[in-house]
């Protein structure tokens, strides 16, 4: 091995908190563990998040996705409580539910829709009229009508999340290379019986050197569909790219709002320390990251329909981010069929926080076990060539 190789049992391709929880998993699982990181640890699509973790508030039908979110939702008290202790940093994971507010008569059918479907199914959803959740929430809006509760809808400070995570993989042995960007897989053919096999991912090339792991991780969030290979291998088509969303956070001093609080149009999440953010927006910008200020004007006039005294708090801060989203808007999660050791993790898109324990869960069986108990064929990363060849769009 030259100078300017390194040798791990698994290398990850991102630093987020998919990539951050997965090898955090791995290295409790007795692995040498490398994270590769072209910037600063979390400060993409990880940082720019609400910190939501709300797969009622966000679905529209009990799919593949939602059955997914709710079990990832159902470890998140159990995963804050143990990255605590593994980190002593408190993520903030609170638990007083979210309110989903019902403003015009429109908001009414959407509203009632959800019911429906969500109350039919033996979920957590509660009716409440307007004098109810005012009294829950007295600063939102009088015109206020009616509003739906998901008292298990709760959420953490996904910043903490990240800084919890970077410490706890740390302390667990993991080795985070950052300020290095992954150039490209490096993927080796088998011989077999002299003729080329199976293929095996050998490592990749960084732009600092080699690193040398049989498991390489994709964990690029918006950028996993960028990753080459130097072989004459092509990669599945994981059709990752980027949708972009901006936030705006503002002092809120009290009374505070406790509840994340959603509306058809935006939302607001109250952050300890006398802030809450609001977001958000969705456009496609490619990769840059501007804030915009129709972004900014559409937020502030969507949050006072929520906070009416939204407009004249402080801002304290302004920021975008890029949701990674595959074609279909699933995840990409599972191993690639045709090279031996390449597992992908990535595809987050508006779920990505939410998603974190399931998905270092499930990916760090695959790596440690060769199978996870968590269903995820929905998820595959062949799906897309397997639509190709069937001549069907994604
Ligand atoms: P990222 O955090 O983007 O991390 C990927 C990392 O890979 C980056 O750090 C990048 O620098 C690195 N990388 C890429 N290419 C390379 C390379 N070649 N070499 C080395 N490093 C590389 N989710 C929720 O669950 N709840 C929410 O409330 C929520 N709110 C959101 C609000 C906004 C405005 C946005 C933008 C997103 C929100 N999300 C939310 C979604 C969530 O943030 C993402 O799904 C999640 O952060 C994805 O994590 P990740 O680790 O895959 O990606
Ligand atoms: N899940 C919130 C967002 O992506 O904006």
């Amino acid at each position: 091995m030259s100078d300017n190789q390194k040798q791990f049992d698994a290398a990850i391709v991102g630093g987020g908190v998919i990539g951050c929880a997965i090898a955090w998993r791995l290295a409790q699982g007795g692995m040498r563990v490398a994270v590769i990181e072209r910037g600063d640890i979390g400060r993409e699509a990880s940082f720019a998040a609400g910190g939501m973790l709300v797969p009622l508030a966000e679905a529209d039908e009990a799919d593949d996705l939602f059955h997914m979110c709710v079990a990832s939702r159902a470890m998140y008290a159990d995963f804050a409580h143990e990255l605590q202790q593994a980190s002593g940093i408190n993520v903030e994971y609170r638990t007083e539910g979210t309110l989903y507010l019902s403003l015009t008569e429109h908001d009414d059918e959407e509203l009632e829709r959800r019911w429906q479907w969500q109350h039919a199914a033996g979920l957590n959803v509660k009716r409440l009229n307007a004098d109810c959740a005012r009294k829950l929430e007295p600063q939102i809006n009088p015109q206020l009508r009616w509003a739906l509760k998901f008292p298990d809808d709760h959420q953490i400070n996904n910043r903490l999340l990240i800084a919890a995570l970077h410490t706890a993989a740390r302390n667990a042995g993991v080795e985070f290379q950052t300020q290095t960007e992954v150039e490209s897989l490096l993927i080796e053919s088998l011989l077999i019986e002299s003729r080329a096999g199976r293929k095996q991912i050998v490592g990749v090339r960084t732009s600092r050197g080699e690193v040398i792991s049989k498991t390489v991780i994709v964990a690029a969030g918006s950028w996993s569909s960028l990753l080459k290979t130097e072989a004459e291998t092509s990669l599945p088509n994981l059709n990752v790219a980027p949708v972009h969303g901006q936030m705006i956070a503002v002092e809120m001093p009290s009374p505070a709002v406790n509840h994340t609080i959603y509306s058809c149009r935006a939302y607001v999440v109250p952050r300890l320390g006398g802030f809450v953010i609001a977001g958000s927006t969705s456009d496609k910008f490619g990769f840059e990251k501007r804030v915009t200020a129709g972004g900014m004007a559409s937020i502030i006039e969507r949050a006072k329909e929520i906070l009416p005294g939204f407009a004249d708090l402080a801002v304290t801060e302004t920021w975008s981010g890029l949701r990674p989203r595959a074609a279909d808007g699933l995840p990409v999660i599972g191993a690639d069929d045709s090279v031996a050791g390449l597992v992908y993790a990535t595809g987050h898109y508006r779920n990505g926080i939410l998603l974190t324990p399931i998905t270092a869960q499930a990916v760090s069986e695959i790596v440690l076990k060769g199978e996870s108990g968590v269903q995820l064929s929905a998820f595959s990363p062949q799906r897309f060539a397997r639509l190709q060849a069937d001549g069907s769009k994604p």
